[in-house]
């Protein structure tokens, strides 16, 4: 089959990166795609979901892939699936469920799905007022779309009601903010669990952690993920069990009697308070960089998931999981997170020792192919440095020598990744 992947990051490189790995597909595209992803097939410049829909039907591609939740929440899925179209992704109605907090909590809520007591309001009086009745920390969330920026751990009553006061107001995330959600601090560990589902059934891959912080020992900014590593030791059989019950089943369920089948990654974000799995968020796509570690521990091919997922039949495929660990280390360009960085020539030493070849790859994000070919750093996340092992620290050790052959100049890097694990 051919496959069309939309996005341009290093999720959608490594789905593309696993899908050239499945005799079952010939030909992919990626909309827009990177500078690297041109290697693993065709690079198309569209974006208008009409004219990706028709590009699809001229070149009789069988699969579209939506790789980030912009195009999700627009409403992609809706306009291919009108035109009969096979699609793997949520509809504009079940990405709320990311587009939306207040959607989000309130669908928890009305399913009984574990999350941390909240108000959700556009009122600043309320607001405050919920705010006296918390302890510190407090944590306070733009309704909208916010590119991850839009959660605000607030250290004291009086920083809280500031960062109420300026979202409500507009000023600090537009119309995203107007409305917002307050929640109690939840103290835990925070688990990235992914459900692939197909708007009844579903599989659960294997759990991962992300490293949000930009520095060593999780300091530093917020940043999209500067790594991943999976599977977690942190998760354990009865805590699969819970979220079986407690969250995937009576989502999948809500979702349809509201009308709202799911179908696409639920991406669970998951604190884990005394065993307890406690549901921070639902994203409605595969984490990045969670997928560039997931994607190589997938076993069964890769088209077996996305398409039957994408067809509403999961029941009938059978997915299956090299038993093994994948670690993933982001390499970013200099000013991440705050400001745009030069561009600068991506080297990648070449590779002799086979243990790395055969173990370790790269997925390819912020790049760009200059017109003398070459690759260039452009983006904040320019790559992810992937060592796969027999366990993690095998997968870290492989993952940071891939690390030690790429050069560009202002690379910067995380070098724990997996620490909580070892
Ligand atoms: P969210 O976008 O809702 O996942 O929030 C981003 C990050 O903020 C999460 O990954 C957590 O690290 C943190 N966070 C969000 N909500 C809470 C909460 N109720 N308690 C503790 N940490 C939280
Ligand atoms: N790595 C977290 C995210 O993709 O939202």
């Amino acid at each position: 089959m051919d496959v069309l992947i939309i996005g341009s990051g290093g999720r959608e490189y490594s789905i593309g990166l696993a899908l050239t790995r499945d005799e079952n597909v010939e030909k992919i595209y990626f909309a827009p795609g990177n500078g690297a992803t041109d290697a693993l097939g065709e690079n198309v410049a569209l974006s208008d979901f009409s004219a990706l829909a028709d590009f699809v039907v001229s070149r009789g591609i069988n699969l579209t892939i939506v790789g980030p939740e912009g195009p999700l929440v627009e409403g992609v899925v809706d306009v291919f699936e009108a035109r009969g179209l096979n699609i793997f992704g949520p509809t504009a109605g079940a990405a709320q469920l990311e587009g939306s907090k207040i959607f989000m909590k309130n669908f928890l809520a009305r399913h009984g799905v574990p999350t941390a007591k909240y108000v959700e309001t556009d009122s600043l009086e309320v607001a405050y007022s919920f705010i006296n009745s918390l302890e510190v920390p407090i944590v306070v969330k733009a309704d909208g779309l916010c590119g991850g920026k839009g959660v605000i751990i607030a250290q004291s009553h009086d920083e809280a009601k500031k960062a109420a006061g300026e979202m409500l107001s507009g000023n600090a995330f537009g119309k995203a903010g107007t409305s917002i959600v307050i929640e109690e601090f939840l103290d835990g560990y925070e688990l990235s669990v992914f459900a692939v589902c197909d708007g009844k059934d579903y599989v659960v891959l294997p759990a991962a952690q992300d490293h949000k912080r930009l520095l060593n020992n999780d300091e530093g900014p917020n940043t999209g993920g500067m790594g991943a590593y999976a599977p977690t030791p942190l998760v354990n059989d009865a805590i699969y069990a819970k979220l079986d019950e407690r969250v995937i089943k009576p989502t999948l369920k809500g979702m349809q009697e509201e009308g709202n089948p799911f179908k696409g990654v639920l991406f669970i974000g998951v604190m884990v308070v005394k065993g307890e799995p406690i549901i921070l968020e639902y994203n409605v796509r595969f984490g990045d960089p969670e997928c560039e570690e997931l994607m190589p521990l997938l076993k069964s091919p890769a088209s077996e998931l996305f398409y039957k997922a994408a067809t509403g039949d999961l029941k009938n495929a059978s997915i299956t999981f090299h038993d093994k660990y994948a670690v993933g280390v982001v390499m970013a360009s200099k000013g991440y997170p705050y400001k745009n960085s030069p561009p600068a020539e991506i080297i990648v030493d070449e590779i002799y020792h086979e243990d790395l070849k055969h173990n370790a790859h790269i997925a390819y994000a912020g790049v760009t192919r200059g017109e003398d070919g070459k690759l260039y750093a452009t983006g904040g996340r320019v790559l992810v440095c992937v060592g796969v092992g027999e366990s993690i620290k095998e997968a870290q050790k492989r993952a940071y020598m891939l690390v030690g052959q790429v050069h560009f100049v202002g690379k910067q890097c995380r070098t724990d990744i997996a620490y909580q694990a070892l």
